[in-house]
């Protein structure tokens, strides 16, 4: 490839280093100018990481640059993307896209009208461990797929985060913490989710802090804790997912995928990497796979510079708008069908995005 994008970062908070030793694996892409609300922390990540600091106004007026990644907080994030795409710039989100369904669906319109691509983390299907697990699936090697589980379960961060209270606010919970990961790499493996039938729950009205920085604290609990529900996919299957912050301890697999031919053990979607095991039919053995894909360790980016490389050739991007949509309305769905007590159609909005080939990095 002969031509890069510039890209700049606006959001130069704890996750800001993961994306510029990501961004520097990969050439389709050249990472030069970070922005924060805050100065002090863009010049800072600017001193110790060879960039230029900016103001976001700077940022955005920018004429040198393609792209811009939005690493801010998720109750800003649809905002900021939205103010990315009207000064005329390709946007790359971390998850989630936004708050709301509405939100999402006025980025999408937003990136339309502009004519502008709009990107959503997370990337790491992109991973070796994930990528692997799709060719499995597309080989044939489990048969038909049939159902599934995916599992987030832990006792929430309040027990290791030293500033854990947003995690219980309205944006927050395990769900929007944790579900893009588990629901992106299901619609990675599987296709497009059709309906969502779900039961969620608030399991207090406060938890307690016990991490050092805030032990002691009264955390209020705006948002539910337990999420349980089935999604069931437009290519058939069935899979049960359960998200929790109430769960002290458990034995399943973060997911795992059942066929007619045999079932697949599927590597946490919030890494790169494996394992990857694998069951066939009537052999009672699990067998270790060997990784068919590059990037086994953190390579968060890879995202970015898949949709710098579309947009240079013309083809679509896969950690797109739309797929980051589908993910949004999966997960606020989750609520209304709770709510409601009634299975759930989705908007049919948000693809499959395609496979990449075995051996080939996301983009070089
Ligand atoms: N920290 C992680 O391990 C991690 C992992 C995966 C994804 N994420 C996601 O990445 C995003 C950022 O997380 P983080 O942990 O780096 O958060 P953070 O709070 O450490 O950093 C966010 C930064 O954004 C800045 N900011 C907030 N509002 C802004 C605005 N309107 N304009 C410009 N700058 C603004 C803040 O000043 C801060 O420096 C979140 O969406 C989070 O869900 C974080």
């Amino acid at each position: 490839m002969n031509k890069r994008m510039n890209v700049g970062i606006i959001g130069c908070g704890n996750i800001s280093r993961a994306y510029v030793t990501g961004c520097r694996l990969f050439d389709a892409i050249e990472l030069t100018s970070c922005a924060d609300l805050r100065m002090e922390a863009a010049e800072a990540m600017a001193k110790e990481c060879d960039l230029k600091a900016m103001t976001v106004e700077e940022l955005l007026a920018s004429p040198d640059l393609d792209i811009i990644i939005n690493l801010t907080i998720p109750a800003v994030h649809a905002e900021v993307t939205n103010r990315i795409l009207e000064s005329g710039k390709h946007a790359y989100s971390e998850k989630p896209l936004g708050l709301t369904v509405a939100e999402g669906r006025t980025i999408l319109e937003t990136a339309a009208k502009k004519n502008l691509r709009v990107g959503c983390a997370p990337d790491t299907f992109l991973g070796a461990g994930l990528q692997t697990c799709r060719k499995l699936i597309d080989d044939g090697s489990i048969g038909k797929v049939i159902g599934g589980t995916a599992m987030m379960l832990g006792a929430g961060p309040e027990g290791w985060h030293p500033n854990p209270g947003f995690f219980y606010k309205v944006g927050g919970g395990p769900m929007f913490d944790m579900g893009p990961y588990y629901i992106t790499a299901l619609i990675h493996l599987l296709g497009p989710v059709k309906s969502v039938s779900a039961v969620t729950l608030k399991s207090s009205e406060t938890r307690i802090a016990t991490s050092e920085a805030r032990n002691g604290e009264v955390l209020p609990v705006e948002v539910s804790t337990h999420y349980t529900g089935n999604l069931a996919f437009k290519s058939g299957p069935v899979i049960t997912m359960v998200i929790s912050f109430d769960v002290q301890a458990h034995h399943h697999k973060p997911i795992e995928i059942y066929g007619t031919e045999g079932s697949l053990t599927v590597p946490d979607p919030n890494s790169f990497g494996g394992p990857v095991e694998l069951s066939r039919k009537g052999s009672g053995t699990w067998e270790s796979q060997t990784l068919t894909h590059p990037y086994e360790s953190n390579s968060r980016g890879a995202g970015v510079a898949d949709m710098a490389e579309a947009i240079i050739k013309g083809v679509p991007h896969r950690c797109s708008g739309q797929l980051a949509f589908h993910v949004l309305e999966v997960m606020e769905t989750f609520e209304v069908s709770s709510r409601e007590g009634r299975t759930i159609e989705l908007s049919g909005i948000g693809n499959q995005p395609d496979a990449l080939e075995p051996g080939k990095p996301a983009s070089r």
